[in-house]
This record gives C-alpha cells, sequence and structure tokens, in this order.
C-alpha cells in the first residue's frame, strides 16, 4: 500500500504537467504543493473586523460557492465569500456578537477555539445545531482578564466537522494585548490544507483519509499558495500562526532569521524562547516574533512522523509532509532600532496546587463494534475510535468537574497513531508528555498524546459552569467518536 506521506508528487500525474503549462489560466489542480521555492503571489490577509468601545458585531454567512484559493477561482465553502473568514479583534472584556447565517446543505454551528468564555446557552456552546436556511445568534462576553493571544472559529456539528474545515470554514480571532508588544508589523498567518479536483472542488475523503486524518495536497497560508512578504533587515515582525487543518501536523521553520516564542494557544511564556522551529498539531497557534537579517528565507513545513494507522491497515506509516509555505523577502535599509518586549505577566503554575481529582482518559482505536453513535455513517468493519471505550454521545455525561477545583488528566493513548487532545473553556498546563516531565510553565488546549504514550496535564476549573467537549483535534477521529461530554458545576 502506498505510504501516506505525499511528498512534492504531482497528484493527477499526466494532468498535472499539463496543469503547469496551462499556466495562470487553465483549471487543472494537478500539482500539490511542493519543496522548491516559487515566486508566488504578493502576501495576503483577510479582512480584519475589530471591535469598538467593547463591542464587535459580526456577520458570518457559511456557504458554498466560487472562492479564490491558491490565486484561482474554485468550489469550496467559506464564510462571507472568502478564505479565510474575516479576522476578528477584540480585547479583554468585550462583547462579541455573531449572527451565523447557515447557506449551506447541511447542519453546522460555531466554535470559538480557545476562546475562555461560557460553552452554555448561546455562547460556545457546540452542542447547537443550525440547520441549512436558519441563522444563530451567538453571544460570546469575555471576561476582563481574558488572556491575550491568537485563537480561531470553525464549525463543529458532529459528524461534519473535518468536511466542513476541509472545506474552507475558518478564521482567525485574536485577543489584544492590554500592553502592546512594539514591534514594526503584525501579521496574521492561518494555514490551512485542501485537496482540490481537476474541475476545482473539494475532493471527498476515502475511508482510508477518514482513518488516518486527511490531509490535503495543497498547504495554504491565508488561502494562497507560497506567497511571498517583504520586510527591511533588523525589523520585529508579530506572526500569529494557526494551524487551521483537518489532521496535518506543522513543523515549521524559518532558517536564516530569528524566532521567537511568546506563547502557544492562550499560554503565554514569562519572556520570549529562542526557537529553531516550532510543532503545531492541528488546531495549535504559535505567537511568534520574527527579527529580520537581510536575505530570503521560506518559511518550511516538515515532515512530521504521527505513527501508523492500525488494523486492516497492516500498520501503513502515517506522515504529514512537508511543504514550502511562503518566502519572506528582506531588503533595503535597516529599520529602527526595537523597544525591548516588556516581561509578560508571569504564568500560573499549577504543578504546586493541590490537585482535588486525578482521572485517567485512554483514547483508543479498534476494529468493528458497528459503529453504535459514531457518526458518519460508518460500516460495522471501520475503525472505532473511542475515549475510555465509548463513541461519543450527546447524551452522556462522561465526566463531571466541581467549580474550583484543581484536576490532573493523565491522557492515555493505546493506538499506534498520535492524537491531537482538545478541551473546551479550559486551558491545560502541560506537565509531563512522552514519559517526561514538562519543563517550565507550559499552557495549551491542544496536546499532542503520541502513539502508544501518554501525557499528564493539570487544569483549572474556575469560573465557567456548564457542558461542553473534550476530543482528538483530527477532526475526522472527532467525527468519528473520538469526543466525550464534561460538564462543570
Ligand atoms: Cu477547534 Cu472542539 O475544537
Ligand atoms: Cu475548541
Ligand atoms: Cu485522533
Amino acid at each position: 500500500m502506498k505510504p501516506l506521506s505525499r511528498r512534492n508528487v504531482l497528484a493527477l500525474g499526466g494532468l498535472g504537467v499539463a496543469g503547469t503549462v496551462v499556466g495562470g489560466t487553465g483549471l487543472l489542480w494537478g500539482w500539490n504543493s511542493g519543496t522548491s521555492p516559487v515566486a508566488g503571489p504578493k502576501f495576503m490577509e483577510p479582512q480584519l473586523l475589530r471591535s469598538a468601545n467593547g463591542r464587535l458585531q459580526v456577520k458570518l454567512e457559511a456557504a458554498e460557492g466560487q472562492v479564490r484559493i491558491a490565486g484561482r477561482q474554485a468550489r469550496a465553502l467559506s464564510y462571507n465569500g472568502g478564505l479565510p473568514g474575516p479576522t476578528l479583534f477584540v480585547r479583554p472584556g468585550d462583547r462579541m456578537n455573531v449572527t451565523l447565517q447557515n447557506g449551506l446543505s447541511a447542519a453546522t454551528n460555531l466554535h470559538v477555539h480557545g476562546l475562555h468564555v461560557s460553552p452554555e446557552g448561546n455562547s460556545d456552546n457546540v452542542l447547537v445545531a443550525v440547520e441549512p436556511g436558519t441563522s444563530f445568534e451567538y453571544e460570546y462576553l469575555l471576561p476582563e482578564n481574558h488572556p491575550p493571544g491568537v485563537y480561531w472559529y470553525h464549525p463543529h456539528h458532529h459528524g461534519m466537522g473535518a468536511d466542513q474545515v476541509f472545506g474552507g470554514l475558518y478564521g482567525a480571532i485574536v485577543v489584544e494585548d492590554p500592553n502592546s508588544i512594539p514591534v514594526g508589523r503584525e501579521r496574521i498567518l492561518v494555514i490551512s490544507d485542501i485537496s482540490l479536483d481537476g474541475s476545482g472542488r473539494v475532493q471527498t475523503a476515502s475511508a482510508m483519509d477518514r482513518m488516518a486524518g486527511r490531509e490535503g495536497n495543497l498547504v495554504l497560508v491565508n488561502g494562497q499558495l507560497t506567497p511571498r512578504l517583504n520586510a527591511r533587515p533588523v525589523e520585529r515582525e508579530r506572526w500569529r500562526i494557526i494551524n487551521a487543518c483537518v489532521s496535518r501536523y506543522l513543523r515549521l521553520r524559518l532558517d536564516g532569521q530569528h524566532m521567537q516564542l511568546l506563547g502557544m494557544d492562550s499560554g503565554r511564556f514569562a519572556s520570549p524562547k529562542d526557537i529553531e522551529e516550532v510543532i503545531l498539531a492541528p488546531g495549535n497557534r504559535a505567537d511568534l516574533l520574527v527579527t529580520t537579517t537581510a536575505g530570503a528565507s521560506i518559511l518550511r513545513t516538515l515532515p512530521v512522523d504521527r505513527g501508523a494507522s492500525s488494523g486492516m491497515m497492516g500498520g501503513t506509516q502515517v506522515a504529514s509532509s512537508g511543504a514550502d509555505l511562503l518566502t519572506l523577502d528582506v531588503t533595503g535599509a535597516q529599520g529602527a532600532a526595537l523597544a525591548r518586549v516588556p516581561a509578560q505577566p508571569v504564568p500560573s503554575d499549577l504543578r504546586t496546587a493541590t490537585v482535588t481529582a486525578r482521572r485517567e482518559l485512554t483514547l483508543a482505536m479498534g476494529m468493528g463494534g458497528g459503529g453504535m453513535g459514531s457518526g458518519g455513517g460508518m460500516g460495522s468493519s471501520m475503525m472505532r475510535f473511542t475515549i475510555n471505550g465509548n463513541p461519543f454521545d450527546p447524551s452522556r455525561v462522561d465526566v463531571k468537574v466541581r467549580g474550583g477545583s484543581v484536576e490532573e488528566w493523565t491522557l492515555t493513548n493505546t493506538s499506534p497513531m498520535d492524537h491531537p487532545f482538545h478541551l473546551h473553556v479550559w486551558p491545560m498546563q502541560l506537565t509531563e508528555q512522552a514519559g517526561r516531565p514538562v519543563k517550565g510553565v507550559v499552557w495549551q488546549d491542544v496536546v499532542n498524546v503520541p502513539a502508544n504514550g501518554s501525557a499528564t496535564v493539570r487544569i483549572s476549573f474556575d469560573d465557567f459552569a456548564g457542558t461542553t467537549v473534550y476530543h482528538c483535534h483530527i477532526l475526522d477521529h472527532e467525527d468519528q467518536g473520538m469526543m466525550g461530554i464534561i460538564e462543570a458545576t
């Protein structure tokens, strides 16, 4: 069987060559994201909508139609006709109102990934279903002490998540810093992947794709292929990067430039960390500072081994392939002198907290069993995706927690494939991964649980009460049942 890592291969064989000859006017999509630099289009960002006087009112219409992807007209899903959807800029303490209009032919809903807001009612409630042709009014109240950072929004209707995100439904949310960080320029990079067929339509996933977690042939930055951006030497830029891919892990490098990580997800380090590369599982975000040096550099994602699929696949290797993402051209006179990055508020550390409850959650993949409650119409011979033995059932509460408690969760993965574990509403402090204690204070809302391995997190269930979910953020796995319900009282 063909390995799932697809490196720099033409997807449609001979047609791919024709596609490159036809060039910009052709409708053929017969190539993949490659690893040889091309002079791409000028870098663009989605429309930016900023709150004013503590309010942001947005209308998002999810629909299928003509969308510009990789410089061409494709037929895909989008919010308000753009891919990605608009970037939402808010501040701690703001009220954000979103009217979601469903112009799709299937049910959908909206999730504000990583925001620390109520999961109840018309707030971040992923158990709401918005039927085709109807709309829903969401309202999110950000607490005054909401952590600044980069978040995102995407649909979360069980059984439809992977198709709808892969099809093009996602956008960035930024919670601004109360004390801004001095930089010459801020950029948003929404990284997503998609596969388009010869006529520019989104390819449907096979059963095998769904088992491994589908990865697209095109890896896009703000809907573009290898865009080009310019800067002057000795400038400091801030790049907020979102991994909006359904299943692809990103291992990002920008050789020749100085990268520092301010934080991941809602987490922030006390001072920026010098890094050579950063790995983002699906759903993770990186808040980066880039200090420029003259020359041309390529932001790349390198291949990531994510284990093997089991059972009938006979242990086929599963890996995210590498791709070039963008070119940064640094030329001209030096930029202005840089002010120091102010010290960041020291993150809280639960390693010394009193743990009030401990739990184990076991992520597993197994054969057959009739696919009870596991959505997506999978046959009985298909893989079951479970947490603590059960596929998702919205009517069953799997975990009950008490408000004010601090819990320690040991996440165990008995399958031969990595699973990125995500919890809504409450961030997780990662204390141990793959048998090793984690150094420093690391807060994330998606934590990788390695194949046949484990990760340990601590969670403080402060403020919000209500019912929400935790799940694998390979959305194909979530759709097939690797999700549970948590109720906080
Ligand atoms: Cu980004 Cu429950 O999801
Ligand atoms: Cu989420
Ligand atoms: Cu998974």
